[in-house]
């Protein structure tokens, strides 16, 4: 290794000794939380009992035909006003959160209401942290505590099972103009209430189902390698997330009306999405949200495809901890740490195959390759406490990786 990639990681594993002391003071609120079928219908109440009287309902086009109204309906039948802020993409944009904000407060609303995956929840934490801080924009929010001041009161609904918004402290947007998709991260983020209603998920597609229970196992492996701040408590949220995950996701994939895998699994993610909100993500994120941002990837999927690759590089620095987890999850109970860890990596690799998800991308363009590693080493070096930091050619390695010849 070069003298000057051994500084670079030196300085990096300095920053995560520093920044775990930060992180350690900081006071970890949880999401009051609603859990069950039909837990939708508590919403009347918890707006009522917070003494709140217009909602601003964030959600997308789709989801705004096929679920806003079993919500609207309750809110009509309690009296309750509202508004529904509709018009969010699959990765939301600045420009998304800035009507979002508009939207709010042009209709006088005092709360928000997440209805939908990561994008909905994340249009509406964005959009009140562009209220509260009206002299910033999204791209100068992006990074770690640059909010600092109390937003108003969100109720996240999830209807994905996969991102853990709900019981984070971070939002995802896309820069509208340069397509750089980035994460403010603050713990005035942490959503009010989580609204887990394993009914809102029933009509996800297979391949979404997918795609999103598989962003939920990266949330969990990447927390569980995390170098800084990994306490008891978040390693075992990771373990639960991980078992949970390889029990029942492929059993909501071919059956999405399995109520209980679609319980376990909207528990996995947020048992997940709450252990990295604490201990942060890692490298296979900081390279799919290049994909998000420039090629409007699924989130999901760009994790899943990355994981195996990322895995495999990582190494013996990984083995023993993902040997552990062969043992929970039933992979692999016996030889080796090293053996173990291989079987995992090669049971990822099966649950991909086996619901359809692709090798790679036949999509990514030369000319976006050195751009990609720039934002990817910004988003994980020196914020997130990885396992093996990553330098740019270890990055442009795994990028090759995930690069299908076009036509394929
Ligand atoms: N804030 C965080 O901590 C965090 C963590 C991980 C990911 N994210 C972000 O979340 C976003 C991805 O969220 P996502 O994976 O949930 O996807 P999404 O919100 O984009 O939803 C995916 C698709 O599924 C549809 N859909 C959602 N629920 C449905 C249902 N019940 N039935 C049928 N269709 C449904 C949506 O309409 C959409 O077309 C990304 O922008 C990602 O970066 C945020
Ligand atoms: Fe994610």
């Amino acid at each position: 290794m070069l003298l000057l990639d051994k500084l670079y990681i030196g300085a990096n594993r300095v920053y995560h000794g520093g920044f775990a002391l930060v992180k350690a003071a900081i006071h970890w609120r949880h999401p009051a939380l609603v859990t069950g079928a039909g837990s939708i219908g508590r919403i009347p109440f918890l707006l009522s009992s917070a003494k709140l009287r217009h909602p601003l309902i964030v959600t997308d086009p789709f989801l705004r035909e096929a679920l806003a109204p079993r919500l609207t309906a309750l809110l009509d039948e309690a009296g309750i006003d509202y508004t529904v802020f509709s018009d969010v993409e699959p990765n939301p944009t600045s420009a998304n959160c800035e009507a979002c904000r508009d939207a709010y407060l042009a209709a006088g609303c005092d709360s928000f209401i997440g209805l939908g995956g990561g994008a909905p929840m994340d249009t509406a934490k964005a959009a009140a942290c562009l209220l509260v801080r009206p002299d910033k924009t999204v791209a100068q929010m992006n990074g770690i505590l640059r909010v600092w001041k109390k937003l108003p009161v969100l109720i996240a609904v999830p209807t994905t099972a996969g991102t853990g918004s709900e019981t984070t402290i971070a939002a995802v947007i896309v820069d509208e103009k340069t397509r750089h998709k980035a994460a403010i991260m603050d713990p005035v983020l942490m959503p009010r209430y989580a609204v887990l209603d394993p009914e809102l998920t029933e009509g996800l597609p297979p391949a979404v189902t997918a795609s999103t229970g598989m962003d939920a196992l990266v949330h969990a492996l990447e927390a569980y390698f995390s170098r800084s701040n990994n306490t008891k408590e978040t390693k075992k949220l990771a373990e639960d997330a991980v078992c949970l995950i390889f029990q029942y996701l492929e059993r909501a994939y071919r059956d999405g009306s399995d109520m209980e895998a679609r319980e376990q699994m909207q528990l996995a993610a947020y048992k997940a999405g709450f252990a990295f909100s604490r201990v942060g993500v890692g490298n296979v994120h900081a390279i799919a949200h290049t994909l998000g941002g420039l090629y409007n990837t699924p989130h999901g999927l760009a994790n899943a495809v990355i994981l195996p690759h990322v895995l495999r590089d990582y190494g013996p620095v990984v083995h023993k901890r993902l040997g552990h987890l062969a043992e929970l999850t039933g992979v692999l109970t016996g030889g080796t740490d090293e053996d173990r860890a291989n079987a995992m990596i090669q049971e990822i690799d099966l649950m991909n195959q086996r619901m359809g998800i692709p090798t790679g991308f036949n999509f990514i363009r030369d000319e976006d390759i050195d751009q990609m590693i720039t934002w990817a080493m910004h988003e994980a070096n020196p914020v997130y406490p990885v396992p093996q930091v990553f330098t740019r050619e270890h990055f442009r390695q795994v990028i090759e990786k995930i690069r299908l010849p076009k036509g394929s």
